[in-house]
C-alpha cells in the first residue's frame, strides 16, 4: 500500500467521508552545508522519495481535527496558542498558528497523515509533517501565499509554536526542492537555484546509511551550537558567520579568544566554502569530484563543529575504505544519516562493509538505501 493510499483509508476510517485532496511532502538529505542555514550561509538538500501525505477535506468548524496512521486517536483544536497541542500534532497546530499570525484565514478542516518519512534520523519527517499541513492548508483554502514565503512559516511554527530553534533548511526543502535537482539555497536571500544532479546518469548513487544510533542531547547541543554562532557574530561585529570569508577567517579566529568559539567559526566558515564549491563542480556535471568537499565537510563537523558520534564517524570511515567517492554525516547531528558517494554497482558492497565495521564495533547494525532527489510539496489528487 502506498502512503497516499494509507492516508487517504485513515480519512475515510476516521471521518467516514472522502477527502478533498492529497498533498505530499518530502524528508530531506543535506548533500552539503551543516548548520549554516542559522549562520545566514548557504546550503545544497534534495528531497527523498520518502514523504509525508496528508488527505485534507474543509471542515463545517469550528477548528481542525487531525489524525494519523502513526498514532492512536484524533486530536482537535480551536485555539492555536504556542504550546497548546503537544505531541506530533503540535507540528499541525503550529502551522494554522504561524498562518493565522500571517493573517490569513485558515479554513477548518480534518487532515488525516500517514509517512514514510523515517523518525528520529535526521531526515526531517518534522518539516516533511508541517510543510504537507501547510500546503493542504494554503490550497483548501486558496490562500494566497507564494511558494517561496511558505519556508518561513513552517519554520516559525516549528520555532515558536513548538520551540525547537531550528534553521530554515527543511522546511525548504521539503517544499521547494525539484526532482533530480538539488536546491542551492541562500539562507539570507533566500534565493534559490535548482542544480542538475543526475546521479544515474554518470552511474553513480548516493547510499544513505541511517546510522541507527539513539538521538541523545540533540536538542540542548543543537541550541548550544547556535548559540556559540550568535555570539561569535556578535563579537566580530557581523550581522551572522556568513559574512565572514575564508580571506577574513584568520583575522577573526585572532579576535576570538575562546578555542571552542574559534572552532564553531572555523567550520561555518569553511563549510560555506564547501557548499560554493560543490555547486561550482555540480554546474559543470563533475559529480565525482564533490566526493573530498563532502569527507572535508564531515571532518569538519567532527573536529571542529564536534556533532557527530562513533557510529557516524565509523560508517564514513567504512565507506571511505570500501571505495567511496566521499562520505559524511547530513542533518543536525548527534546520529541520523550518512550519505556516501559511490559507483550504482557498489551499493551492496559498501552497505556490507559498514554493516562488519559495525558489527565490529558492537553497534546497532546499520539500515541503507540508495536515493535520487525526489519532487518536493505538491498535490497528489
Ligand atoms: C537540523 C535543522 C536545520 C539545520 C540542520 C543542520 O536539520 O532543522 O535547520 O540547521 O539541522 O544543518
Amino acid at each position: 500500500m502506498t502512503v497516499a493510499t494509507s492516508a487517504a483509508g485513515a480519512f475515510r476510517d476516521a471521518y467516514g467521508t472522502e477527502p478533498e485532496g492529497l498533498w505530499a511532502a518530502p524528508g530531506r538529505v543535506n548533500l552539503i552545508g551543516e548548520h549554516t542555514d542559522y549562520n545566514d550561509g548557504f546550503v545544497l538538500p534534495f528531497a527523498l522519495p520518502q514523504h509525508v501525505v496528508a488527505a485534507a477535506a474543509p471542515a463545517d468548524g469550528p477548528g481542525w481535527t487531525v489524525c494519523s496512521t502513526f498514532a492512536e486517536g484524533a486530536v482537535t483544536f480551536t485555539d492555536t496558542e504556542p504550546g497548546g497541542v503537544e505531541g506530533w500534532a503540535g507540528y499541525v497546530a503550529g502551522v494554522v498558528w504561524a498562518l493565522r499570525e500571517a493573517g490569513f484565514e485558515v479554513p477548518p478542516a480534518r487532515i488525516a497523515f500517514a509517512s514514510d518519512v523515517p523518525v528520529g534520523a535526521g531526515v526531517s519527517s518534522s518539516a516533511a509533517l508541517e510543510s504537507a499541513a501547510l500546503t493542504a492548508l494554503v490550497e483548501l483554502g486558496g490562500l494566497d501565499l507564494p511558494v517561496a514565503d511558505r519556508p518561513a512559516l513552517a519554520q516559525r511554527a516549528e520555532n515558536v509554536y513548538v520551540g525547537a530553534p531550528t534553521g530554515i533548511m527543511d522546511q525548504s526543502a521539503s517544499i521547494r526542492c525539484t526532482e533530480g535537482r538539488a536546491l542551492f539555497l541562500d539562507c539570507r536571500s533566500l534565493q534559490v537555484e535548482q542544480i542538475p544532479f543526475d546521479l544515474a546518469a554518470a552511474g553513480l548513487a548516493i547510499l544513505i546509511v541511517n546510522s541507527n544510533a539513539p538521538h541523545q542531547h540533540v536538542d540542548g547541543e543543537y541550541g548550544a551550537r547556535r548559540k556559540a554562532c550568535e555570539e561569535a557574530a556578535r563579537i566580530l561585529g557581523v550581522p551572522a558567520l556568513r559574512d565572514v570569508t575564508p580571506a577574513g577567517l584568520e583575522a577573526a579566529l585572532a579576535r576570538l579568544d575562546d578555542e571552542v568559539m574559534r572552532r564553531r567559526v572555523q567550520h561555518i566558515v569553511t563549510e560555506n566554502q564547501r557548499v560554493l564549491d560543490t555547486v561550482e563542480l555540480l554546474r559543470a556535471g563533475r559529480i565525482r569530484q564533490i566526493g573530498p568537499l563532502m569527507t572535508a565537510s564531515h571532518a569538519s563537523m567532527r573536529d571542529d563543529f564536534e556533532i557527530t558520534v562513533g557510529q557516524v564517524d565509523v560508517a564514513v570511515e567504512a565507506a571511505l575504505a570500501a571505495g567511496a567517492y566521499g562520505a559524511r554525516m547530513t542533518g543536525g547531528g548527534f546520529g541520523g544519516c550518512v550519505l556516501a558517494l559511490i559507483d550504482a554497482d557498489r551499493a551492496d558492497e559498501t552497505t556490507a562493509a559498514v554493516e562488519r565495521a559495525y558489527a565490529e564495533h558492537g553497534y546497532t547494525a546499520p539500515t541503507a538505501w540508495s536515493a535520487v532527489p525526489g519532487p518536493g510539496a505538491a498535490r497528489l489528487a
